[in-house]
C-alpha cells in the first residue's frame, strides 16, 4: 500500500471507526496481506514467520487445505441455518466432545455451542450461578477469560472492569502458581506449594470470610481457571498443584471451571491440557482452535448432574452457524488420524531444548524459558533481578516485524506476541504442524533478533525503527 493511501486508510478510521476492535498498532501500522502454513505474508509477498498463531486460533496452519473445502462445500450448500431447524451435524459433534472428553475423565457430559470464547464463558457463568445459587467465584491473578461484562468480572486486570464496573458476578483473585516469579517471594525448590497452603487456610475460620463452618457452606461457587495461563504468559504451574486444589475444593463444593479456550486441543499434546494435571474439572470451555479459528464457535462441556435440562431449555443461547459445526467436525477427524499427542510433545521438547540454547546464549536478555507441548515462553529481563523488561520486550517484537532477518539470502519477519504480567513475556504457538526445519528457523530468526539487542544499545524511541 502506498504511504498516500495509508494516510487515507487512517483518516478515514480517525473518523469513523471507534478504535475498540483494535488492540493496538505497532508503528508505522503493519498490514498483512495473505497467510499459508505458520507464515503471514506482507503486500511485498516478504515471509513472516507467525509464532502466535492468533492466540493459537489456527492450530493447523492458515488456509488449511481440507479446513478450506469443507468450510467452502459447506458455503455452497447451507451456509446458514436456525437453530429451530435440526442439524445432524450440530448433534455429532456434540457427540463427538462428549465422548472424547468422557474418554477422558470417565464422566458423562453435555455440550452446549456459542459463538466466541466470552460467550461460552458467559454462559458458563449462568450455569454455575443455576448449579449453586453463587455469583460469586475465585479465579486467578494474572487469569483471561474475555471482554464480556461477566468474562471481565473474573478476568484479573481491573483495567478491563474499570470504565464499565461490575453487572452481577464477582471474583476474588488468588496468586496463580508462577514459580519463576512467585506471588510469596519463595523457591520452587523449598516452598511446599505454600501458595496452595494459603489457599486452603481461607476455609481455617469464619473469620477470613469465605465460609460458614457452622453451615459448612461457602460463598464462592467455582473456581475459573487456564491450565496454562494464556495473556498471563502461558506460565506452566507445577505438576501437582491443581490436583492439591481439587482436594480443596471439592471438600467445599466449590466447583471447578477450566477454561480451555488458548490452550485446548492439542496446542499442549492433550485435547484439553488440564490432563497434564490430574484432575476432573467440572465445566470446559473452549473456543478458537475448534474450527481453527475460521468461524467463531465456541461452547461449554458441562458434567452431567450439573446441566438440568429445566435449567438450560431450548432457545438459551444463539443458533449454531453450519460452517462453524462443518470445520469443527473435519478439524476432529484430523487431530484423530494423526497422533498429535507425540508429535507435539517430540516438536516441543525440541523447540524447548533450542530455547534454552538461546537463554544460554543470551543470559543478559532471556531469564526464563519453558514449555508445555507447543505452549512455550521465553521471558525478558534485565539485571541479576531478573527485573522484567517490557519495554526491551516491546522493541524486540517491533523489531521482528521490520522483516529485514536473512536467512539462506531469504529475507523474514518473525510475527511474536508479547504477554505476561509485566509484559516482558513472548508466548509462542507455532501451528501444531511446524516441521523441525521450520523450527530451526524459527530458533534461527529468534537468535537473530537477540543478536541485536544483546548489549542493549538501541535508539532511545521506538519511534526511530
Ligand atoms: C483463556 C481465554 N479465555 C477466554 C478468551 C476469550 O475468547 P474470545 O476472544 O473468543 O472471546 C480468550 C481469548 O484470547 C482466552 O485466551
Amino acid at each position: 500500500m502506498k504511504e498516500a493511501e495509508r494516510a487515507i486508510m487512517l483518516e478515514l478510521e480517525a473518523q469513523y471507526c471507534s478504535y475498540g476492535d483494535t488492540v493496538h498498532y505497532v508503528d508505522p501500522a503493519k498490514k498483512f496481506a495473505a497467510s499459508a502454513g505458520g507464515f503471514l505474508y506482507d503486500e511485498e509477498k516478504r515471509s513472516y514467520f507467525d509464532l502466535q498463531m492468533q492466540y493459537s486460533a489456527a492450530n493447523l496452519g492458515y488456509k488449511n487445505s481440507r479446513l478450506n473445502r469443507v468450510l467452502n462445500d459447506q458455503l455452497q450448500i447451507l451456509p446458514h441455518l436456525d437453530g429451530k431447524y435440526w442439524s445432524e451435524r450440530r448433534i455429532l459433534l456434540e457427540e463427538k466432545l462428549s465422548l472424547l472428553t468422557e474418554r477422558r475423565f470417565g464422566i458423562k457430559g453435555r455440550v452446549c455451542f456459542s459463538v466466541g470464547g466470552a460467550g461460552a464463558i458467559e454462559n458458563s457463568l449462568r450455569l454455575v450461578r443455576k448449579a449453586t445459587g453463587r455469583n460469586f467465584h475465585f479465579a486467578f491473578m494474572g487469569g483471561y477469560h474475555g471482554r464480556t461484562l461477566g468474562a471481565t468480572a473474573i478476568t484479573s486486570s481491573y483495567r478491563y472492569r474499570r470504565r464499565y464496573g461490575h453487572f452481577g458476578d464477582r471474583a476474588q483473585f488468588i496468586p496463580y502458581p508462577y514459580c519463576f516469579r512467585c506471588f510469596y517471594g519463595l523457591k520452587r525448590e523449598d516452598c511446599g506449594l505454600y501458595c496452595l497452603k494459603q489457599f486452603e487456610k481461607l476455609f481455617d475460620t469464619e473469620y477470613y470470610s469465605f465460609w460458614d463452618s457452622m453451615a459448612g457452606e461457602c460463598e464462592f461457587g467455582a473456581l475459573y481457571m487456564e491450565p496454562i495461563q494464556g495473556t498471563g504468559g502461558y506460565v506452566i504451574p507445577p505438576r501437582d498443584y491443581f490436583s492439591g486444589l481439587e482436594a480443596v475444593l471439592s471438600k467445599r463444593e466449590i466447583l471447578v471451571v477450566d477454561d480451555e479456550i488458548q490452550m485446548g486441543f492439542f496446542r499442549t499434546g492433550k485435547l484439553w491440557a488440564i490432563e497434564h494435571f490430574g484432575i476432573n474439572p467440572d465445566v470446559i470451555v473452549f473456543g478458537k482452535a475448534l474450527t481453527n479459528g475460521l468461524n467463531p464457535l465456541s461452547g461449554f462441556w458441562i458434567r452431567e448432574d450439573l446441566i438440568d435440562p429445566s435449567d438450560w431449555p431450548p432457545d438459551s443461547d444463539s443458533s449454531v452457524s453450519p460452517q462453524g459445526t462443518a470445520v469443527a467436525l473435519e478439524v476432529l477427524r484430523i487431530f484423530e488420524e494423526r497422533d498429535f499427542a507425540s508429535e507435539v510433545e517430540q516438536k516441543g521438547a525440541y523447540f524447548l531444548s533450542c530455547l534454552r540454547r538461546l537463554k544460554e546464549k543470551y543470559p543478559q536478555v532471556i531469564a526464563d524459558v519453558d514449555g508445555l507441548g507447543l505452549a512455550l515462553r521465553i521471558e525478558i529481563c534485565q539485571g541479576k533481578d531478573q527485573q522484567p523488561d517490557p519495554d526491551l520486550t516491546n522493541r524486540i517484537f517491533h523489531e521482528g516485524l521490520k522483516g529485514d532477518l536473512e536467512v539462506e539470502g531469504r529475507l523474514y519477519g518473525l510475527v511474536l506476541d508479547v504477554g505476561g504480567y509485566y509484559k516482558n513475556v513472548f508466548t509462542l504457538a507455532p501451528y501444531l504442524e511446524i516441521t523441525y526445519q521450520e523450527i530451526d528457523l524459527g530458533i534461527e530468526l529468534l537468535d537473530q533478533l537477540f543478536a541485536r539487542f544483546e548489549n542493549r544499545v538501541y535508539p532511545s524511541s521506538i519511534d526511530e525503527f
